[in-house]
């Protein structure tokens, strides 16, 4: 059986969760969250105190651990060698050394494999930063979604005060900056707009606005 595959690809904080959460959820597809997986492997690489510049404990240590996803009531699970990281992958510390580590050819073949094959099983919406130009090269409908950096660190100040916590937009920004450029400019699989791509430039859209754009889109694939 043929399934219907979404590729939404961007910049950290360009909305692609939010976004590809509903979706799934209108269109009975399963939501595909890579970055919960390289995040999965950065807390493996945290616990066992092995940097990110070092490549060959991070090549080792992808030998020896295993990284499954599980679906329940919905929402996705992240198994790490069994356990149920979903609860300890939100942090900046591991962000931070998703981001690091997942430069390494290593990591990213070792999550590539997982993710085609559960693209090979269900409709899915998959987000990410290069999955229409390598992940899923054939996927059905691609999106790039983008905002400037402004309005990503807005955005992430606002959700963060949300929960309490203050923070400097400016530290925010410039974080999300040095994100771009190392996801843009690694040499394997680094984050670009696919040729066949939509390009959504969310700056001024509301979420509802971008669900019913990529709906749009969607239905006149079908
Ligand atoms: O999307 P999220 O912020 O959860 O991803 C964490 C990090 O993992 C990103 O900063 C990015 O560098 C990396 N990542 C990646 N390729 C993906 C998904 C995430 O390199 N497909």
């Amino acid at each position: 059986m043929n399934y219907f595959n979404i590729a939404i690809d961007g910049p950290a904080g360009a909305g692609k969760s939010t976004i590809a959460k509903k979706i799934a959820k209108k269109l009975g597809f399963i939501y595909v969250d890579t970055g919960a997986m390289y995040r999965a492997l950065a807390l493996y690489f945290l616990r066992n105190h092995i940097q990110a510049n070092d490549r060959e404990s991070i090549e080792k240590a992808c030998q020896n651990v295993d990284v499954i996803i599980e679906y329940k009531d919905g929402e996705q699970l992240v198994l790490l060698n069994g356990e149920n990281v979903n609860g300890l992958i939100r942090t900046e510390e591991v962000g931070n050394m998703a981001s690091a580590s997942s430069v390494h050819k290593t990591v990213r073949l070792k999550l590539v494999e997982l993710q085609q094959k559960l693209a090979k099983s269900a409709n899915v919406v998959m987000d990410g930063r290069e999955i229409g130009t390598f992940v899923l090269p054939n996927a059905d409908l691609k999106i790039y979604m983008t905002a400037s950096s402004k309005e990503r660190a807005r955005r992430r100040w606002a959700e963060l005060k949300e929960k309490g916590i203050e923070s400097d937009i400016n530290e925010i920004e410039k974080d999300i900056i040095e994100r771009d450029h190392r996801d843009m400019t690694r040499e394997f699989a680094p984050l670009k707009q696919a040729e066949d791509a939509v390009l959504l430039d969310t700056s001024h859209m509301s979420i509802d606005e971008v669900v019913n754009t990529v709906i749009d889109l969607y239905n006149k694939k079908i």
